[in-house]
């Protein structure tokens, strides 16, 4: 039965059941030569809200991704959820969840993490936040396999995920640039990650690689220095930028189109195929365009989103 409560001339109104939210934002990450390290929190927010139920598991879906069929055995926010509440070996509570996703699906926006992110965050806010962040950090890079794009989930901003000895991940943060804009160029076609990542060669040449590691410093020493214009080179990738490419029709005249247009460099946002494009703040709607239009001459639709960057990470709350 619907909880009501008595109004005051004796009417009953319905009570909201207490729903418990999390929010966890999109991603771009790789930002070329940073590969499975960089990762930038967008301002593209993946909400769930959950409340009790009786019995069982619902899903509803709204936004981004409604479209899918909805399967509660493989859904990435539920099973984050419930892999958490495992953990802390305690009861799984049966509920219904909503989940909103202003994030593209299969484009290389950090779909997959955020939804992991907020699953995550989700249970740890419903045992009173019984882990640390970088707890959750861990937990985290276990469900999604590799940890760019759920650092800059967690942690918000620009984030540089390394590799320890022991098998850790440690988040760095890195400073974001005042001054530098991003224009997301996001195609009608979906690339799945584990595709992507199935192109990729299993060794590279130590030369290659050692200037993959001088691209990333340098690109870092730009974003910090505010030296912009070393970003075309910057961006420059060996390790996935060419073979996940040929994914994305039209790629070099895409990329072409985006700097005749003015912007400082374009590369693959995540696994792609996304096009991320970094400039001057006056130019999102002249870049988005030349980019757009250089798409539907390879007959692929695509539209331009403005990427601001999300300072905050994933959080919690309850409302009762
Ligand atoms: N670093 C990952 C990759 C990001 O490039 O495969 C995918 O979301």
């Amino acid at each position: 039965m619907t909880p009501t409560r008595r109004l005051r001339r004796g009417k009953r109104a319905r009570v909201r059941p207490t729903r418990w939210t999390a929010v966890a934002p999109a991603s771009t990450s790789n930002l070329g030569p940073g590969f499975d390290c960089l990762g930038l929190a967008l301002r593209l927010p993946l909400k769930v809200s959950a409340t009790r139920i009786p019995s069982g598991f619902s899903i509803r879906r709204l936004g981004e991704g409604s479209d899918l069929a909805i399967d509660p055995h493989h859904d990435k926010v539920l099973g984050a959820f419930r892999h958490l509440l495992r953990l802390a070996g305690g009861p799984v509570p049966t509920v219904a969840l909503t989940i909103r996703s202003d994030i593209p699906l299969a484009r290389g926006l950090g779909s997959s993490a955020a939804a992991i992110v907020a699953g995550l965050t989700l249970a740890n806010h419903w045992i009173g936040g019984r882990y640390t962040r970088e707890e959750i950090f861990r937990e985290a890079i276990r469900l999604e396999g590799h940890p760019d794009n759920v650092a800059a989930a967690i942690f918000g901003g620009l984030t540089l995920s390394m590799p320890r000895l022991d098998g850790s991940v440690e988040a760095l943060p890195l400073p974001v640039p005042r001054g530098l804009a991003i224009t997301l160029v996001v195609p009608a076609i979906r690339v799945s990650t584990e595709k992507a990542r199935a192109l990729l060669p299993a060794s590279v040449p130590l030369r290659s690689a050692a200037g993959n590691t001088a691209r990333a410093m340098a690109l870092t020493h730009a974003l910090s220095t505010r030296r912009f214009e070393l970003l075309a080179e910057a961006l420059r990738d060996v390790y996935h930028v060419p073979y996940r490419a040929r994914l994305i029709p039209g790629f070099d005249r895409v990329v072409e189109a985006g700097r005749r247009a003015g912007a400082y460099g374009v590369t693959i946002s995540g696994s792609g195929p996304t096009l991320l494009a970094f400039h001057a703040p006056r130019f999102g709607s002249r870049i988005g365009g030349a980019m757009v239009r250089a798409f539907a001459r390879q007959r692929v639709k695509a539209r331009a989103i403005p990427g601001r960057v999300a300072t905050k990470g994933a959080h919690a709350s309850t409302l009762l």
